[in-house]
């Protein structure tokens, strides 16, 4: 009885995973991109450019008035942001977020706005961050992990 109780929560977890919301694996201590595109338009001018990426209530990294914006970035993100003005006129609002550690793991969302006058741009994902020398491939196994170790229990 228990255990079919946490079989089914323990699947339950693993469902955002089957379902293939976008979701971004990474070994703790190494960098990953965070990647963020924007439907491309014609003439550039870095000053018309926004970017905020977010987690739920909370600052990752800011770009407006055509340069980085870090007084209201999260202390935990210090010095690990990196964007790459270079790639804004193609579109390319990605994030680099180094040296991730497992308290990383969440959900991001980039809210973009690369050229004057266009609409806001919303990607969201979900960063999973394992420790490391936990294989994370095939996509999502880390994640169901509990659930198919608990199958077997249940079949032995
Ligand atoms: C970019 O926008 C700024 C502010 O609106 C303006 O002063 C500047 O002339 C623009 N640059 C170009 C190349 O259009
Ligand atoms: C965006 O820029 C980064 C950094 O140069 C690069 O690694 C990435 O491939 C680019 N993404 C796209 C879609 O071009
Ligand atoms: C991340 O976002 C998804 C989709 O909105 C949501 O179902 C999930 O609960 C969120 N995960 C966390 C850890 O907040």
């Amino acid at each position: 009885m228990i255990v079919r109780a946490v079989l089914a929560v323990t699947v339950i977890s693993c469902l955002p995973v089957l379902r293939g919301s976008t979701v971004i694996p990474a070994d703790a201590g190494r960098d990953v991109l965070l990647p963020c595109s924007v439907q491309h338009q014609g003439g550039f001018n870095l000053s018309d450019v926004t970017i905020n990426w977010e987690r739920p209530d909370t600052i990752v990294c800011s770009f407006y008035h055509g340069s980085r914006q870090l007084e209201h970035q999260d202390k935990r993100f210090r010095g690990r942001t990196q964007l790459f003005p270079n790639e804004f006129s193609k579109g390319n609002a990605s994030l680099l977020l180094q040296r991730v550690n497992l308290a990383d793991t969440g959900n991001y969302s980039c809210n973009a706005v690369l050229w004057a006058n266009t609409q806001l741009t919303v990607h969201t994902m979900f960063l999973q961050v394992t420790g490391n020398g936990l294989a994370v491939t095939p996509l999502g196994a880390v994640h169901c992990l509990p659930a198919i170790l608990l199958l077997l229990l249940w079949y032995m």
